[in-house]
Order: structure tokens, then C-alpha cells, then sequence
């Protein structure tokens, strides 16, 4: 089948063609590009087309696709039996790796980051005793139905604000903030605290594009949480041992901490851990309901594992920087070449090139982008052979199997892009 073939099929099968909204590419008016193999930096379309990935499917490719050892260790489980739906030892020794490295004393895997951040309202919602949750503007955590107001990622990227089906009786529950706004947080907290259960955060947001966060709105959120007894839940399943091996350090006084994507190495994941006080609120252990067929499935345990112990050392932290840093340095330069008013914002292997003069600091800067020239500007660079993801709202991902010299040719890419996005001109 080639990219036709399959793309008439999943019309027919998949609504709006695609199992997950923003692999559509409707942001960037094109059409779904169906990708048939992956090897290191590379992916391959079914017409046999290669592409240099940024999309890293969003997020868990920290070592590139099809990583032998992570190739090795899943072919290895799955001749062992690929579910038991019992306790397995290879729970066990993810378990510990993520627990030794993100400072936790409790965790529980679930199969996505929507199940962790999810279960860790629940929990904040039983150790409190009250209702009000508080999110950040722009900030995507999942698709549960009261963290799907004023999110980011795929439903920005859709225009929408809100989700249609969610009741208003539990988006009444939901109460949104502006990111990096250390005010607005300190007068939410000031009349309704002793009503918040929880506040969640991306420590850096990466779903409105990149925005990272101020030290002033990091102090606020974990002094007014301390002081009004709201559990601060971080959603580390973006940054968790991605921008370096465990979490952020960014909120170090978190209460709960969401995992998901690296720590999975690529098979779908989620988790969410803790002190021991919180987290044995959890069934059986506690009154708090949550479980799951597939959780701590040994194939998902057996790639994390394996890709953890490739990244322990940190040695692939230093690289992603370095390729990072490559990149961003070539991105500022083709934008400055170009005359485009856009920027490039970067925190360690994460990038978002906005077209936007000054790097936006909440999602309303965010939303002034001008998103008909990132259209062109991605139509551009795919026509070129590099794979971006497909919305103004998403971060690109940079791999440790990414060399010096696909950042090189994806910078000659972004020159003729930008130029071609600025003015313009059809692609
Ligand atoms: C910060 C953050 N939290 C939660 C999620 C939800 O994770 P999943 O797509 O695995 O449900 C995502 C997904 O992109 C995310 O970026």
C-alpha cells in the first residue's frame, strides 16, 4: 500500500483519518503522512520517502527509533509471555530505576500520561477533601474530561478552546490560570484556596509550543500550595528524564509527579508516583480506585528499562544538548538571514521555532503566533525532507541518535523555509 492507499483506507475507517487528532495535519493544511519504518534519526513514508524526525513520536524517541537494546529487550519479553495480568519482576525493575531516580517513594505504572495525571486528581481530590483543581492555560495534561478545558497541544491545534462533551458540572470544577503569572496565582490562592484540592503544572510547557516557565511562578506555585495544603501535581510527561535523567528538579516540592513517554522507550506508558502518604491512598492499598488491564504490561517494562539504562549514565543528555544547542544557534541564524518575525526557544533536546517576534511567556502570547506562516513554513521543511510536528502548538524533539550532520542539512532546510514561509510563496 502506498501513502494514497492507506490514507483512503483510515478515511473510511478513522474519523478525520487518524487515531490521535493533530496526525492529521489539518493545522498545517496538509493531509496525514502515513510512515511505514523508523531507523535512528529517519523515517520512512509508504511511497519510500525519508524524512529527518523531529516528532520523535511525540516524545518517547529519546534514543531515535528502533534502538537495538530497546529492540532487543521487547523481542526478548514478548518471547516470555507478552501480558499476565499478575505481578511481574520486570515492574520491578523499571520501578526502581524511575523510583531511584526521581527522588519517589511510591509509584504506580498506568498505560498513559491522560491515566497518571487522572489518577493523581483522584488522589489530591481524596487526601484534601475538597473539589477545585487548577490548571495553566495551555497546559495539555490528557483527555480527561476536567482537564480538557483551555488546554493546549492537538485541541489548540484543532482551534478549539474547549471540548465539546464534557459536562459543566465537572468543567465548573476545573479552574484555569494564566502560565508564569506569579500574581494571579497568589489572588486565586487568596480567595479560594481553602477550596483547591490540587494545582497541575508542566514544569516547562511544551504544548503550547515551548514556554518555560519563570522562577518567580515556580516559587509561588510551591509556596501557596505548601501554605493552603493543595498538592501540587507535576506533570513531568514531557520533561521527566528527558531534559536530563529523572525528573525537572524544577518542583522539587511536588507532591505528585506524572510520568509517561521517555520511560516507556516508545510502548505506551504512563506513571505516577510520590511520597508513601499520598500514594497508599491508592487501591488496595487505600480507598482510592484505580487499576488497569494492561498496567506494568513486561513488554512496556522491558523497553523502558532498557532505555532508561542507556540514558543513566547522562551521557546522552550532554549529546542532546550539544545537537540542541546546534540547532537552535542555526534556527536564530536562518531567522535573522530571513527577516521572518519569528523566534526559537529551547530547553534541552525541546525546541518551538514561533512565528511570533519575541518567545511567547503564556499561551494568549502563544495564540498571536501567526500560524498560516507556520503552515507554510512546515509544508516547506516536509517538502524538504524533514518532518516537524505538525501544529504551531507542539515542541520538536531531538534524539540522541540525531548527528551534527542531519542538524547541518535540517538548518539549509530552515533558511530556504523561512524564507519561502515569510514571503509567502507557494510550497
Ligand atoms: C504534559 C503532558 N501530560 C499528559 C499527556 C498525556 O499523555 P498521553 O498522550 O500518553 O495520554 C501529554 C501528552 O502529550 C503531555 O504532553
Amino acid at each position: 500500500m502506498n501513502n494514497d492507499a492507506i490514507r483512503e483506507r483510515a478515511t473510511a475507517l478513522f474519523p478525520g483519518a487518524v487515531n490521535s487528532p493533530v496526525r492529521s495535519f489539518r493545522s498545517v493544511g496538509g493531509t496525514p503522512v502515513p510512515l511505514v519504518r523508523g531507523e535512528g534519526a529517519h523515517v520512512y513514508d509508504a511511497d519510500g520517502r525519508r524524512y529527518v524526525d523531529y516528532v520523535g513520536a511525540f516524545g518517547p524517541l529519546i534514543l531515535g527509533h528502533a534502538y537495538p537494546a530497546v529492540v532487543e529487550a521487547i523481542r526478548r519479553a514478548a518471547g516470555e509471555g507478552t501480558a499476565f495480568g499478575a505481578l511481574t519482576p520486570g515492574e520491578v525493575e523499571l520501578g526502581q530505576r524511575v523510583v531511584d531516580a526521581a527522588g519517589l517513594e511510591r509509584i504506580r505504572f498506568v498505560n498513559s500520561g491522560t491515566e497518571a495525571t487522572m489518577t493523581a486528581i483522584r488522589i489530591a481530590r481524596a487526601a484534601t477533601g475538597r473539589d477545585v483543581v487548577v490548571k495553566f492555560d495551555g497546559c495539555y495534561h490528557g483527555h480527561s474530561d476536567g482537564l480538557l478545558v483551555k488546554a493546549g497541544s492537538g485541541v489548540a491545534t484543532m482551534g478549539l478552546s474547549d471540548s465539546a462533551g464534557v459536562p459543566e458540572a465537572i468543567a465548573a470544577k476545573t479552574a484555569v490560570l494564566p502560565y508564569n503569572d506569579a500574581r494571579a496565582l497568589h489572588a486565586w490562592f487568596e480567595s479560594a484556596g481553602a477550596t483547591t484540592a490540587a494545582v497541575i503544572v508542566e514544569p516547562v510547557a511544551g504544548n503550547m509550543g515551548l514556554v518555560p516557565p519563570e522562577p518567580a511562578f515556580l516559587t509561588a506555585l510551591q509556596e501557596l500550595c505548601s501554605a493552603s495544603g493543595a498538592v501540587l501535581i507535576a506533570d513531568e510527561v514531557i520533561t521527566g528524564f528527558r531534559l536530563r535523567y529523572g525528573l525537572s528538579g524544577l518542583l522539587p516540592d511536588a507532591g505528585l509527579v506524572c510520568l509517561g513517554k521517555v520511560i516507556g522507550g516508545g510502548l505506551p506508558v504512563g506513571a505516577l508516583g510520590g511520597k508513601a502518604a499520598l500514594m497508599d491512598l491508592l487501591a488496595p492499598a487505600g480507598p482510592v480506585y484505580q487499576a488497569g488491564t494492561l498496567s506494568g504490561n513486561p513488554l512496556v517494562m522491558a523497553a523502558g528499562t532498557a532505555a532508561l539504562d542507556a540514558l543513566a549514565d547522562g551521557r546522552a543528555y550532554a549529546r542532546l544538548d550539544q545537537l540542541a544547542a546546534h540547532l537552535e544557534n542555526a534556527a536564530r541564524a536562518a531567522i535573522k538571514r530571513s527577516g521572518a518575525p519569528a523566534s526559537i526557544v529551547r530547553a534541552g533536546s525541546l525546541l518551538t521555532l514561533f512565528f511570533r517576534p519575541e518567545p511567547p511567556r503564556d499561551f494568549a502570547e502563544a495564540k498571536e503566533s501567526d500560524t498560516a506562516a507556520f503552515a507554510r513554513f512546515h509544508r516547506a521543511m516536509l517538502a524538504r525532507g524533514v518532518m516537524l510536528p505538525p501544529s504551531q502548538y507542539e515542541v520538536w524533539f531531538v534524539s540522541a541518535a540525531h548527528t551534527e550532520a542531519e542538524i547541518d542539512a535540517t538548518a539549509r532546510a530552515l533558511h530556504e523555509a523561512l524564507h519561502e514561509a515569510a514571503s509567502g510563496a507557494p510550497s
